[in-house]
């Protein structure tokens, strides 16, 4: 499973990356407002730190409006997706842009319909926000569960983003039930490499290790 960065700033994306273990980025508009700069500014930074897939998403609501700002995106490298609401107005957005080549990444994803359709139109990505889905009473990873039968069912080449991670059993539901990627805030990543038990042994191998004599 890929593991991206869910965030805009560009400090924790390259501290991230010397980790070795992500493969791409995810942002959206209430990131970049986080950073206190201009949206060109951090996309530039972002695009040029990252190999990987680099999700950056549009604003309007309209699909001529999407289409245009999804262009304008996508020449800024050759790894940007397009991220596009799901709506009426994205997933006809979705179609035009992906016959023209261009990838995209289908946001605010709550239903497995939703997520059919988005399929339907040519997505690359589809985002199911699960911690979302959590916080008003549902189970966010079972909508997980089902977009994944759907898309082995028909054979649709869409990637699952598993997306509002909120702990690792969100990233360990994930893995477990054949989500594509998973995309989460800098401190969870950091928490997988962290057990205390690892702590404990690592510490009792140094304390034996001073009891091996030297000659
Ligand atoms: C994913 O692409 C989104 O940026 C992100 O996961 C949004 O979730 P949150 O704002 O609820 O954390």
């Amino acid at each position: 499973m890929k593991i991206f960065i869910d965030t805009a700033d560009i400090k924790q994306i390259e501290e991230a990356l010397q980790w070795g273990v992500i493969d791409g980025v995810t942002t959206n508009p209430s990131h970049v407002s986080k950073t206190g700069r201009p949206a060109a500014d951090v996309y530039r930074d972002i695009c040029g730190a990252v190999k990987g897939p680099v999700s950056l998403e549009t604003i309007a609501l309209d699909a001529p409006g999407i289409i245009k700002e999804g262009r304008a995106l996508a020449a800024l490298g050759e790894n940007v997706v397009v991220k596009v609401v799901n709506t009426v107005e994205g997933l006809k957005a979705v179609r035009a842009l992906s016959s023209e080549g261009i990838k995209t990444n289908v946001t605010v994803t709550f239903s497995p319909t939703q997520a059919l359709l988005a399929a339907k139109c040519g997505a690359t990505y589809v985002s199911p926000f699960v911690g979302r889905l959590d916080m008003f009473g549902h189970v966010g990873m079972e909508l997980v569960r089902q977009i994944r039968t759907i898309y082995t069912n028909y054979g649709y080449k869409t990637e699952i983003i598993v997306a509002a991670v909120r702990h690792q059993t969100h990233v360990l539901e994930s893995a477990l039930c054949g989500a594509d990627v998973c995309t989460m805030a800098c401190d969870i990543i950091r928490q997988m490499f962290e057990h205390p038990l690892t702590e404990i042994g690592i510490q009792n191998f140094l304390n034996d290790w001073k009891k091996v004599p030297l000659k």
